[in-house]
């Protein structure tokens, strides 16, 4: 018996911390860490003691027996990391991060975070773990939670779990949630310096990647859709033409394939789930069959990682296929372990025939969006070519044009310039060593703003981990101001600028 890491693993490491045998790997000290697509459980070590499913904040680790029957490929996908692999050298246990050792000053830290998302709660985390610290989350939403409640798709609720770890969190001693409070507009860095040894921007990447070519205007950005299906309040009242036939999806990363499955769901199914009601109404009443998520380059550059694709293609409704015209496979390093598998299921999936499915997704490949013509878009065939130690997409002269209601662009996200703050247009982030902002008086980030708009919600808990532990560095250094005044004069200030802000809540 062994216990397997499934869909909607959130890579936070929880469990290879609390695993007795250290059967959980890459742990956060290995090189594969940071590109992994999920954590893996060695059949060979693992005891079956369960301690991982305790740990686990998302419920993606299940007892062997207990797989139902789309998240048996995980076995076989777990098992096969550790193939090759020797267990010689391995510590008994993960090694466990140290603590973080401070030096007494007259006020223990008091830390600002800016948002409240992943990043944010983690730090929070982080800076709690110092005896009598405290920290004031500011977010200019009325919820909390960033991306974890605005951004996961509905029909992943198992992940949608980890804001049960947040709510604990946030009930520990020292922490304080202020909501309905934009830090720029309601308050600014200064003031907030006043009451704070320092500010950490966790105010991750709200803006899309735009879409340049003649008409993109009409694209829908996957931004806009997935935050209306969350009920995100600047989006919740949005309409989307969902009366043809086809819909198409430019890009193919996990968000392409939330949107298409979404599309594709079976409303009954979403009924189940927090989806907002305004969606679901409208999904309804879709007319949508067909979604197809379109990649530029080949499938060994999709975007989407192993276990999303594993999901998609063992969900209940829908028949998803790749035309085997698109299965070039130049490039394609078959020594990943998770690149090895996706391009099984690509292959199988290309031999499926889904003609007759009342839903489909198709992925295709090789195709580059040339125009949005109205009625769909002209893409621009492409070949593959490897050059510089990257494989680009070249264009072959041969257009193709794909019939579609509703084109959506899911081209990735963008942070935005923070106020006060310097900003590196080319990656989208604030520039930073280790987590402290180049050339600004007593700032720091994490989270999309600091690593730009990649990885899983449990990335953010090492990224935190190291902007922490150089804040605290600094603060043992003495180069953080004690704070001027207390944070009971910053709030009054904030009740008179904002007096629908709700301050000071306990949110758990
Ligand atoms: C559509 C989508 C679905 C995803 N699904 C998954 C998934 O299923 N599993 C997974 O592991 N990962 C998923 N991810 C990735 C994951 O959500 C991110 O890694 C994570 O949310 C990034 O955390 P963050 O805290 O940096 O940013 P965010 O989560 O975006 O949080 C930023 C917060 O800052 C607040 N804020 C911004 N500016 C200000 C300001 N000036 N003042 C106050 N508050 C401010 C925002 O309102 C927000 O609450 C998904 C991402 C997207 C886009
Ligand atoms: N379940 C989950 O774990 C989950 C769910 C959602 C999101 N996330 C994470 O959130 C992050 C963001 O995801 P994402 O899907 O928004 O972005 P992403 O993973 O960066 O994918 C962006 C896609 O857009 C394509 N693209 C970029 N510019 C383009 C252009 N001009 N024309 C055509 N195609 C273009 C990219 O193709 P090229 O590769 O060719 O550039 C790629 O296919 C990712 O790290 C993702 O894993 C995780």
């Amino acid at each position: 018996m062994t216990h397997v890491v499934t869909q909607s693993c959130c890579n936070d490491a929880s469990c290879v911390q609390a695993c007795p045998v250290n059967c959980i790997h890459p742990t956060p000290d290995e090189p594969d860490f940071h590109t992994a697509e999920m954590l893996y459980v060695d059949p060979r070590a693992c005891v079956d003691c369960g301690a991982c499913v305790t740990a686990c904040p998302v419920g993606a680790i299940v007892p062997h027996r207990r797989l139902e029957g789309a998240q048996l490929p995980f076995l076989e996908i777990n098992a096969d990391f550790y193939r090759d692999r020797s267990r010689d050298g391995l510590p008994v246990l993960a090694p466990v991060p140290p603590r973080l050792k401070v030096r007494a000053r007259p006020t223990p830290p008091r830390v600002a975070i800016v948002g409240s998302g992943p990043a944010a709660m983690y730090a929070a985390d982080e800076v709690l773990t110092v005896p009598g610290a405290r920290v004031d989350v500011y977010e200019k939403l009325p919820a909390p939670y960033g991306l974890a409640r605005a951004g996961v798709a509905p029909d992943h609720q198992g992940t949608r779990r980890v804001t049960r770890q947040f709510d604990t969190i946030a009930a520990q001693p020292g922490f304080h949630l202020h909501t309905g409070v934009e830090v720029g507009r309601d308050v600014t860095h200064g003031e907030l310096l006043r009451h704070h040894h320092a500010v950490v921007y966790a105010v991750g990447a709200s803006a899309d990647r735009r879409l340049t070519v003649p008409g993109a205007e009409a694209a829908v950005p996957a931004t806009e859709f997935t935050a209306w299906y969350n009920g995100h309040p600047d989006h919740a009242h949005r309409a989307f033409d969902l009366s043809h036939r086809r819909a198409v999806v430019i890009g193919n990363g996990n968000v392409a394939l939330d949107v298409a499955r979404v599309l594709t769901a079976d409303p009954d199914r979403l009924a189940a789930t927090d989806i907002s009601p305004a969606a679901l109404a409208a999904l309804r009443g879709s007319r949508i069959e067909e979604v197809w998520v379109v990649g530029r380059r080949g499938p060994a550059h999709s975007a989407f990682t192993l276990p999303e694709l594993v999901g998609l293609a063992n969900a209940p409704d829908v028949a998803v296929s790749v035309p085997a015209a698109d299965l070039d496979l130049t490039g394609a390093d078959e020594t990943s372990h998770s690149l090895r598998h996706k391009l099984r299921l690509l292959r199988e999936l290309a031999g499926r025939d889904a003609a007759g499915a009342r839903r489909r997704v198709v992925l295709r490949y090789l195709l580059a969006p040339q125009r949005l013509t109205g009625d769909g878009v002209d893409f621009a065939r492409t070949a593959l070519e490897a050059r510089d130690g990257a494989v680009h997409a070249v264009p072959t002269g041969e257009v193709e044009h794909v019939e579609a209601g509703l084109v959506l662009a899911s081209i990735g996200y963008r942070a935005l310039p923070v106020p006060g703050l310097p900003f590196d247009e080319a990656s989208g982030t604030v520039p930073h060593t280790a987590g402290r902002v180049t050339d600004a008086d007593a700032a720091y980030v994490t989270g999309w703003i600091k690593r730009g708009p990649t990885g899983f919600i449990g990335t953010n808990k090492s990224c935190a981990r190291e902007t922490v532990a150089t804040l605290v560095r600094d603060y043992n250094e003495g180069l953080l101001t004690e704070p001027a005044a207390d944070v009971a004069e910053l709030e009054a200030l904030l009740r008179s600028r904002r007096p629908d802000a709700v301050l000071g809540a306990a949110y758990a």
